[in-house]
């Protein structure tokens, strides 16, 4: 069984965690910063989240500005646009607003901000001249973890790739305010396909080459609750506690691996999501199941813990077939949630499989996958997946 027994944990961020905490985003605020930048998607604030936000930061003697144009898959294009808004503006605190894409594009603008330069070179560099200003992060979905991850993903558009920005521990948000009535309208397909990737964080953070005690501790927890509340979260979308049990467990996945790492479900779903576009979690729900039954004859004690997690009785089962089991779940998953199928997906041609399987080798995710992958390795899974 893959554990390391010699291991680092870092965990910066303060969680305030519970229904209608929203109200109190002014007064945390006010902790960090006088003059806030807010960045978000249209939908959100369409949603009227975002007035809940600026009403208490009103309250609490707080100035702000707004950027609102983040797109899914959020690219380094937008990540100018919203640095600037927040240095005309004079912003000394960032809130990010909504899913990953809101929260990634904050991380990431607060470095354009204090240290200048561009997406692609602190991707690179991944050392930052500067200190960065405090970020606080308000998720609105419960899927990426980025309200307590160390990194901002974002598509460098002329590369058509994405890139991570990171420096250590320096881009974690200082304040996570989770507030799981933010999500209670958030469309089935958008639950189910972020949820997924809730799963995906802590499946990968668990079973991958750099898993260890504190972070196996919070996956496995953080695999019981999604599994058991993905569906009722996605099918009866009012239900609190459902999205209360996916906020803890995809907060508790995000903990996981930014502190332990992931494998090539997500070298996968970011070349895939660079390539096409494709939502992140969509590709992620997609490859989990086909990646999962490719790692498990590598570890088949923590393949057969992760069946269990997921809710199923593996008493005499031997640790393959109960593995085996696992990987059943996931594709009834899939089916339950209406996760489309690969050749489904937009834009996807089989001719550039080939392409994308010799990039997905050089993705970080790659060296902590379980099981030694090559390109050949992931050409197979894409054109199974494809022929799925
Ligand atoms: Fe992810």
């Amino acid at each position: 069984m893959i554990i390391n027994n010699q291991f680092e944990l870092n965990h910066i961020t303060k969680i305030i965690f519970g229904a209608g905490m929203v109200e109190n985003i002014g007064k945390e605020t006010a902790k960090y910063g006088r003059k806030a930048l807010i960045v978000c998607d249209e939908g959100v604030r369409k949603a009227g989240i975002v007035d809940k936000v600026t009403e208490s930061l009103t309250g609490s003697g707080v100035d702000y500005a707004i950027y609102d144009k983040v797109l899914p898959n959020p690219r380094d294009t937008g990540v100018v646009e919203a640095a600037g808004v927040g240095s005309r503006f004079g912003a000394d605190v960032i809130i990010g607003v909504g899913g990953g894409s809101a929260m990634d594009t904050a991380k990431a603008a607060n470095v354009l901000m204090t240290n200048g330069g561009d997406c692609e070179t602190w991707a690179r560099i991944r050392k930052f001249n500067e200190a960065v200003l405090p970020v606080i992060c308000v998720p609105t979905t419960s899927g990426t973890g980025s309200e307590v991850t160390f990194e901002a993903v974002i598509t460098a558009v002329e590369k058509g790739m994405k890139v991570s920005i990171s420096d250590g521990v320096k881009l974690a948000p200082r304040l996570a305010l989770m507030d799981p009535e933010l999500t209670l309208s958030v469309p089935p397909l958008v639950t189910a396909s972020t949820g997924m990737d809730a799963l995906t964080h802590a499946l990968e953070a668990f079973t991958c080459t750099y898993s260890q005690p504190i972070t196996d501790g919070l996956a496995m927890y953080a695999m019981e609750k999604i599994a058991g509340s993905i569906v009722t979260a996605t099918m009866e979308g009012s239900n609190l506690k459902a999205r209360t049990d996916m906020m803890v467990g995809s907060l508790m996945a995000g903990m996981a691996f930014t502190n332990s790492f992931l494998g090539s479900v997500h070298s996968l779903s970011e070349r895939i999501g660079g390539f096409y576009d494709t939502p992140h979690g969509i590709a992620n729900s997609i490859f989990l199941p086909f990646v999962t039954q490719y790692n498990m004859d590598a570890d088949p004690e923590k393949h057969a813990l992760v069946a269990k997690c997921l809710g199923i009785d593996i008493a005499g089962l031997s640790q393959i077939d109960a593995s085996e089991r696992g990987v059943e779940k996931i594709f009834e998953l899939n089916e339950l949630l209406g996760i489309p199928k690969f050749k489904d997906v937009k834009g996807v041609d089989s001719n550039d499989f080939p392409k994308i399987s010799e990039s997905c080798v050089t993705h970080a995710c790659t060296k902590a996958n379980p099981r030694k992958i090559d390109a050949e390795g992931y050409l197979m899974l894409l054109n199974k997946a494809y022929d799925y």
